[in-house]
């Protein structure tokens, strides 16, 4: 498959007060094609039609280059790390570590003791919540999310506040699916204990203008965690430049293995918050009168970790750096114009989130037809989507629908899949008549 040679400026939209550090001008178009060959997966037919894969917010594929990673590492050095004085124990410790590393330039992070593993953003999330959070929100604080949020990104919060007595507030969107800015400013107060925001929507595609509000946040005093599940394959995150306290991330999103992700904290938080659970690899020494941790990253990193998942993280890191990040937000930029252009023209479709800043996200309603219906026509043409309330059923509530049929984007899609995904709604719509 070939894409047609971008007519218009390549440049996504920017918000004032928005910058994305590093990404800068893409300095090529994409060998889209060449990219494909890396994914063997979507060489396949599905229904006998070509795969059409738009379903890349949930989970992305992965390249040869992270599959041959996780075959090697299981034929040839398979160990368990840290603790092994044998060669292959070495083997696999040295590539978890270097892994870190990755992790750490990836993010621009100041020190590789601030990169912690986790299973995926969600249990990033829940770290923080059951550590720095049981730690210090106490009875009366409030802790500010906003309506646009991942149910992964609210329902830790809200735990938390019941079990202590705290408030959870919300920050409202617009009709088109951007955070209200002044609302938000209005929220933070002293009482405020943290502001826990998506860098960008899953269900909505808003990218939110997330350096302007960690300012206003710590103009306030009030921490930021940052859910970067849906920025992390689409730009480039800076983690010291955006001066977040925390940003987390799944290694599933960005071409990585399922089961692992990250948590960045800035170290000073980390070394002051309580472990997340206690167990092998995270003692300093342990008898059963007291038990001393390690420092970070170590201290939150108990038992035997996905090792082959971190090994296989820092491989698609490393695929997606050598790409570039500013190509890729290029070349998505595009498809998502192009996409949308094309969507809108469709009678009775609705785009479900139009804010002037997006990444990788078409979600739309088409008239009285039920999402899944969408779904499961599109799929016998080989076009796979999503339908649902994408876990951010606040989302849905604040559009009063009860889901939406979302296709997303990644490195490899080509205008001729968004024209795929186009003829299969018009055939939904044949369908319904
Ligand atoms: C914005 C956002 N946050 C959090 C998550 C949860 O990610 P995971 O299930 O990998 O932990 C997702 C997953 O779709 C997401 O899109």
């Amino acid at each position: 498959m070939k894409t047609k040679t971008p007519k218009r400026n390549l440049q996504p939209r920017r918000q004032s007060g928005q910058r994305f550090s590093g990404v800068g001008k893409p300095k090529k178009p994409l060998n889209v094609e060449k990219i494909r060959k890396d994914f063997p997966i979507l060489e396949q037919k599905v229904h006998g039609k070509p795969l059409v894969y738009l379903d890349n917010a949930a989970t992305t594929h992965k390249p040869v280059q992270v599959i041959k990673t996780l075959d090697r590492y299981y034929r040839e050095y398979n160990s368990n790390i840290h603790r092994g004085i044998h060669l292959l124990s070495e083997k696999a410790t040295a590539a978890y570590e270097g892994s870190r590393l990755k992790v750490q330039r990836f993010l621009n992070a100041a020190d590789f003791k601030e990169i912690i593993f986790t299973r995926g953003t969600t249990e990033g999330i829940n770290l923080v919540a059951q550590t720095w959070g049981s730690k210090n929100i106490g009875p009366g604080d409030e802790v500010i999310v906003t309506n646009m949020e991942h149910h992964s990104n609210i329902v830790p919060w809200q735990m938390l506040c019941e079990e202590k007595g705290a408030l959870l507030k919300v920050a409202p969107i617009d009709d088109s699916g951007e955070l209200i800015l002044e609302e938000l400013w209005k929220l933070l107060s002293v009482k405020t204990k943290l502001l826990a925001v998506t860098h960008v929507s899953n269900a909505l595609g808003t990218v939110n203008p997330i350096l302007e509000i960690i300012k206003a946040a710590h103009d306030k005093g009030v921490k930021v965690l940052v859910d970067g599940a849906q920025a992390i394959p689409h730009m480039k995150v800076d983690v010291q430049e955006l001066d977040c306290d925390f940003y987390v991330f799944s290694g599933h999103k960005i071409y990585g293995p399922t089961g692992i992700g990250v948590l960045y904290g800035k170290y000073a938080l980390l070394d002051s918050m309580p472990p997340y659970q206690g167990g092998g690899d995270m003692i300093a020494s342990v008898t059963f009168e007291k038990t001393l941790f390690k420092k970070p990253p170590y201290k939150f990193e108990a038992g035997t970790p996905h090792i082959e998942g971190v090994i296989g993280l820092g491989v698609a890191l490393d695929y997606v750096a050598q790409i570039g990040l500013a190509n890729i937000e290029a070349h998505e930029g595009e498809l998502l114009l192009y996409g949308t252009k094309k969507l809108q023209e469709l009678s009775g479709l609705k785009l479900i989130g139009t804010a002037p800043r997006k990444a990788g996200v078409l979600s739309f309603t088409l008239g009285e037809i039920h999402p899944h219906d969408i779904g499961t026509i599109l799929d016998r043409q080989g076009v796979a989507i999503r339908a649902g309330h994408h876990c951010a059923q606040p989302v849905m509530d604040r559009f009063h629908i009860p889901a939406t049929a979302r296709a997303s984007l990644a490195v490899y899609n080509t205008h001729e899949e968004i024209d795929a995904l186009v003829k299969a709604v018009r055939r939904v719509l044949e369908v319904f008549g």
